[in-house]
């Protein structure tokens, strides 16, 4: 990707030698049932930022979140836990202390020296950090000299780590995967190569409705599949058998076509479906056109005719970006919508940016990984950003001069 300018100061921007520095990171990583690390992807994504503050000489806090524990101490949820992956990560040992603020912490900070790591105590265990509490954001800030952000995927959280600190600290700046996360989400939605082309999957257009009007302000076109595909459909007045459907958003879909329409922005909806009467591996499923749906099936993916109109749609798109499942991938006889996709762009010289929801997981279950240019470390911050094309957490963050 050409250079962007991404308009904040980053921790290259300052001095970070002898430095106490704080690095809130996302390590909010997936475990299995025996707490196994399933997917390391967030911690990895840290480590330039990590890296390049200890080659300075920094002297490094690093923070995050695990889950929603809401205040309390949940023992699964530690991050003594993965700090072994960190270790192995890093390829250097760092130190943990099981607080975030008080004493020990203090204490270990006082006695850090270059190059060293510490590692704080998963910040939801207290309370304070949801609740962006100030005095909890200023025991946090103790003695730092340095903030930086790199915690993309919770950017779109104003906590007490990654909003209220910022205000206890002269030098706040972001950290290369925030810089990263910026720059593409920039090249793709402020200044795109055009055919923009969107792909929106998933179930819901109600949890949407900011994304897509936004989407309308910018794309050239907007490709819908997954089950919310049958709410326009239904607007439109087709019948849509068992399939999900919002009832109460009709009327909003409607509106949403119609502005598509004056905008000139080519609004695509699935041609075919791949239905069945029950989600099961075993229950027969068929393929029919949209025109066709008949009562008691629902639609559970797009169908092959929808697969070659997104295609040809999709290949002379300059910049595309995708959001959201086109149907239950996580079975493998409804996958088919999804994987196609994954390939179509994996196989396209266009920037192709993916991130939100599930997105992420269908494109590395179907191999792919590795052929987007880029893929969002971002949930719900993804989705945020798209929407309103800035985050809080930035609003605390230096801007270059
Ligand atoms: C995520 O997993 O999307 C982030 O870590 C944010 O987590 P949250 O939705 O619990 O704030």
């Amino acid at each position: 990707m050409d250079k962007v300018d991404v308009p904040y100061k980053t921790l290259k921007d300052v001095d970070l030698q002898g430095k106490l520095v704080f690095i809130r990171v996302d390590f909010n990583v997936p475990t299995d049932d025996q707490g196994n690390i399933t997917d390391d992807i967030r911690i990895r994504a840290a480590l330039p930022t990590i890296s390049y503050a200890l080659d300075q000489g920094a002297k490094l806090v690093i923070a995050s979140h695990r889950g929603r524990p809401k205040g309390k101490w949940i023992p699964e949820l530690s991050m003594g836990l993965i700090k072994k992956r960190i270790e192995r990560l890093l390829r250097r040992e760092i130190l943990f202390v099981d607080a975030c603020v008080g004493e020990k912490v203090d204490e270990a900070k006082a006695n850090l020296k270059e190059r060293d790591v510490l590692l704080l105590e998963n910040l939801r265990f207290y309370k304070e950090e949801t609740d962006n509490d100030p005095a909890f954001a200023a025991e946090l800030a103790k003695g730092i000299d340095v903030y930086v952000n790199d915690a993309f995927g919770t950017a779109h959280r104003k906590h007490a780590s990654t909003y209220g600190i910022a205000q206890h600290l002269k030098v706040r700046v972001m950290g290369l995967l925030m810089e990263k996360e910026i720059a593409y989400f920039r090249k793709a939605m402020v200044n795109p190569s055009r055919p923009l082309a969107i792909l929106l999957g998933g179930v819901k257009v109600s949890t949407k409705l900011g994304l897509i009007e936004n989407l309308l302000k910018k794309a050239d076109k907007v490709l819908i599949g997954g089950a919310m595909a049958f709410t326009f459909l239904k607007a439109m007045g087709f019948s849509t058998g068992a399939s999900l459907v919002e009832e109460d958003m009709l009327g909003i879909a409607k509106e949403i076509m119609d502005e598509a329409r004056s905008k000139k922005v080519a609004f695509y909806l699935p041609v075919d479906f791949v239905l069945t009467e029950e989600i099961d591996f075993s229950a027969p499923a068929v393929v029919v056109p949209y025109q066709e749906v008949p009562d008691g099936w629902k639609g559970v993916d797009i169908g092959p005719a929808t697969i070659r109109l997104y295609e040809e749609s999709l290949s002379n798109a300059r910049t595309i970006v995708w959001n959201g499942p086109m149907g239950i991938f996580e079975m493998s006889r409804f996958k088919k919508g999804t994987v196609a996709m994954a390939k179509c762009l994996a196989n396209s010289s266009a920037l192709t940016i993916a991130g939100g929801g599930d997105t992420d997981v269908a494109i590395h279950k179907a191999g792919f990984t590795e052929n987007f240019s880029y893929i969002s470390t971002g949930g719900g911050a993804f989705l945020e950003l798209m929407e309103k094309n800035t985050l809080p957490c930035l609003e605390v963050l230096e801007k270059k001069e």
